[in-house]
C-alpha cells in the first residue's frame, strides 16, 4: 500500500516567540477547519537560542486569543536534521533567509527555504512579516493580519494540488 506523505512546514523567526509560533498555530487551526490535520507535520523554530524552552511573548498570545487562536508551543533552535524532515521552511523576513540559506548544505535544503510572505494573498506587495518584538500591540497584530493571510495563501495552494 502506498501512504501519501503528509506536508510538512516549519515556520521559522529569529526568537521563535513571536512570529513563528503565532504562524504555527495559525496554520494548525486553519487545517484544522478544513478536517486536514492528518494530512499535515507543522512546527515552528527561531535562528538564535535565547527563548528555548519558552512560551510565545505574552503579547503575542494576547492579540491572538482575541482572534480565537491558542499559541502554546515552546521555542526551539533550528537544527541540521531540520532541512530533512521539513518540506517547506518559511521564514518572515530577509534576515531570516539569508541566515537560515546559509546553513542550508546543498542546493535542495536551500531551495526549501522561502518567504512567508510568498504566500500573501490579500497584502501582495508585501515582502517582509516584521518583527514586531520592540513594537506595539498594533505591530503584533499588523503581524498577525499578514500571517492569516499568507496562511490561508499557502493551504490553498497546498490544497489546489491534490
Ligand atoms: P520573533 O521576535 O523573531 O518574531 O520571535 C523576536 C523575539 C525576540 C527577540 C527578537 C525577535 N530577541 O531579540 O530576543
Amino acid at each position: 500500500m502506498i501512504t501519501k506523505k503528509k506536508h510538512s512546514l516549519l515556520f521559522i523567526c529569529l526568537g521563535n516567540i513571536c512570529r513563528s509560533p503565532a504562524a504555527e498555530g495559525v496554520m494548525k487551526a486553519k487545517v484544522h477547519e478544513c478536517g486536514l490535520d492528518s494530512e499535515f507535520f507543522i512546527d515552528s523554530a527561531g535562528i538564535g537560542d535565547w527563548h528555548v524552552g519558552q512560551l510565545p511573548d505574552s503579547r503575542m498570545r494576547d492579540r491572538g486569543a482575541r482572534r480565537g487562536y491558542r499559541f502554546d508551543s515552546h521555542a526551539r533552535q533550528i537544527r541540521q536534521s531540520d532541512f530533512d524532515d521539513f518540506d517547506l521552511l518559511l521564514v518572515m523576513d530577509k534576515a531570516n533567509y539569508k541566515a537560515v540559506t546559509a546553513q542550508a548544505s546543498s542546493e535542495e535544503a536551500r531551495s526549501k527555504v522561502r518567504m512567508l510572505t510568498d504566500y500573501l494573498v490579500e497584502h501582495s506587495g508585501t515582502d517582509v512579516v516584521p518583527d514586531p518584538y520592540y513594537g506595539d500591540l498594533s505591530d503584533f497584530d499588523y503581524a498577525l493580519d499578514l500571517i492569516e493571510d499568507a496562511c490561508e495563501g499557502l493551504l490553498g495552494e497546498i490544497s489546489g494540488n491534490y
